[in-house]
């Protein structure tokens, strides 16, 4: 007999993440062919409505009107109106799912609920051998109730069975960070501190925080985006060669980044950090609310973060790492910079002097795909007595290189989705890469806490607060703007 079909469960069916994220990305699988047989999607809600009204809810969300692909998709949804942390609402879910092969759990829920949903649903013997959960970040506030989360959910199942998602790593570009540095023997001799000035991790965003500030105000960007975006990408920048791309072997080397990383002082809080919110400004040419605004009250919540990391290890002695993230920036941005040293010694006299810049490899993952290198010239033509130079990029926009073989480009939760099916845990981070994280950016906020750092005012639409620029020009460098 064929093994029963398997469920995948949407807690927070109805929320933000799963009609932004979760059902177009189900439904791209759809239209590719892979999303895997007989699946049945029930999302679960605490508003009330039944299958079709979702079914009707959902279509209107998805911009992609995909005839066939969204018939099928839609046939597969079912909708549950229940309190899933409620032993009866478990016990409901469980009746819906009745006989399922695989059941993956999808917690796209506020945080703090991940303890009593997991709770509740292991109650009612819904988590067994076959059951995957998948978390959203942010696993916990602080390392404290991330740790209380997780022995939770530690209880209830196995670490095999646990998927801790960051998105950032399903996207393509992401994984091209590990091609780009493993596959290529260019790099690697000079990915250390004897090559290498600074790394610069910026992720700019125009949009404002808008509707989420509920959970925002909570959060601030410490915890929204350095916890886990930024430090991700640190992690796949910084981190050693892992022996093979086996899910361990990798992430044990993230670990040890992260274990690595400097904690912060308050001596270092005034020096080493800044700490935003935006005012009123411009944004996409139309004037902008505040973030207070927004919110409606006064608010000490940060939407901009810029801070110096320091990697205590061989690699990376002496090498600063500047991050910065914020809402409602000039530009949608997410690079990567590594700016290497200068040469050792100049040999084009005084205008070669002044011309020559270092070389520069920039990562740009949002919004388009390029890897660029900036490499030295000779400026073509006499150039009087002296060689005059310029820089010029060895560009490599994956767009263009790629072509239609480059595909799609897809939502990077349609990878980890299927990668949750099929029990591939590479993309997904592990409990203590988590609480290491979670380490650090707790000794950023309490070095806030201390040294009494409050956010400084931004105009929406700019790059911040002026010390985020004074932050790295203080040290003779200069965000790549
Ligand atoms: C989410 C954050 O994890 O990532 C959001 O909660 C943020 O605040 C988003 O906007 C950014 O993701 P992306 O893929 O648009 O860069």
């Amino acid at each position: 007999m064929a093994d029963p079909a398997p469920v995948l469960v949407l807690l927070g069916g109805a929320g933000d993440l799963s009609m932004r994220m979760l059902l177009p990305s189900l439904l791209h699988l759809e239209m590719d062919g892979l999303l895997p047989e007989g699946l049945r999607v029930i999302a679960v809600g605490r508003a009330e409505g039944d299958a079709a009204s979702y079914r009707k809810d959902v279509k209107a969300h998805i911009k992609e009107k995909a005839g066939e692909a969204w018939d099928r998709l839609s046939a597969r949804l079912d909708y549950l109106s229940t309190d899933a942390g409620k032993p009866e609402g478990a016990e409901a879910l469980k009746d819906r799912i009745g006989e399922a092969g695989l059941i993956v759990i999808y917690y796209a829920l506020s945080p703090s609920l991940f303890a009593p949903v997991t709770k509740a649903l292991s109650e009612a013997g819904l988590i067994g051998e076959n059951t995957r959960l998948v978390l959203e970040k942010p696993i916990g506030r602080d390392l404290e109730s991330s740790r209380q989360t997780n022995a939770v959910i530690a209880e209830a199942a196995e670490e095999r069975q646990v998927f801790r998602i960051d998105h950032y790593l399903g996207k393509e570009t992401v994984q091209n960070l590990i091609a780009l540095r493993f596959a290529n023997a260019l790099f690697e001799p000079l990915w250390n501190n004897l090559a290498i000035d600074h790394v610069q991790i910026t992720v700019a965003e125009t949009q404002e925080v808008g509707d989420r500030w509920r959970y925002y105000d909570e959060y601030g960007a410490i915890r929204d985006m350095l916890q886990n975006h930024m430090l991700q990408l640190l992690c796949l920048v910084a981190m050693e060669p892992p022996s093979d791309l086996e899910a361990d072997a990798v992430r044990n080397e993230k670990v040890k980044v992260l274990r690595s990383l400097r904690p912060f002082t308050p001596e270092a809080a005034e020096k080493d950090s800044v700490r935003g919110q935006y005012v009123a400004g411009m944004a996409d040419g139309h004037p902008a609310a505040s973030y207070e605004a927004e919110v409606g009250r006064p608010s000490g919540t940060e939407t901009f973060v810029a801070l110096t990391a320091w990697i205590d290890n061989w690699r990376w002695k002496g090498v600063p790492f500047f991050l910065r993230t914020g809402k409602r920036m000039a530009e949608r941005r997410t690079e990567i910079v590594i700016q290497f040293k200068a040469v050792p010694h100049s040999i084009f006299g005084p205008y070669g002097d002044r011309d020559i810049q270092a070389n520069r490899l920039v990562i740009e993952l949002q919004p388009h795909e390029d890897i660029s290198l900036t490499i030295m010239n000779k400026r073509p033509g006499l150039n009087g007595e002296h060689m005059r130079l310029q820089p010029l990029p060895l560009s490599l926009s994956l767009a263009k290189a790629l072509g239609e073989e480059g595909g799609r480009r897809r939502i990077a939760y349609e990878r980890l989705l299927l990668d949750v099916m099929r029990g591939d845990p590479t993309l997904f981070v592990r409990r203590d890469e988590v609480e290491e994280a979670w380490r650090f950016v707790d000794g950023v906020a309490e070095a806030w806490a201390q040294a009494g750092v409050q956010p400084k005012p931004y105009p929406a639409g700019s790059w911040g607060p002026a010390g985020a620029s004074g932050l790295i020009e203080r040290s003779g460098r200069a965000w790549n703007d």
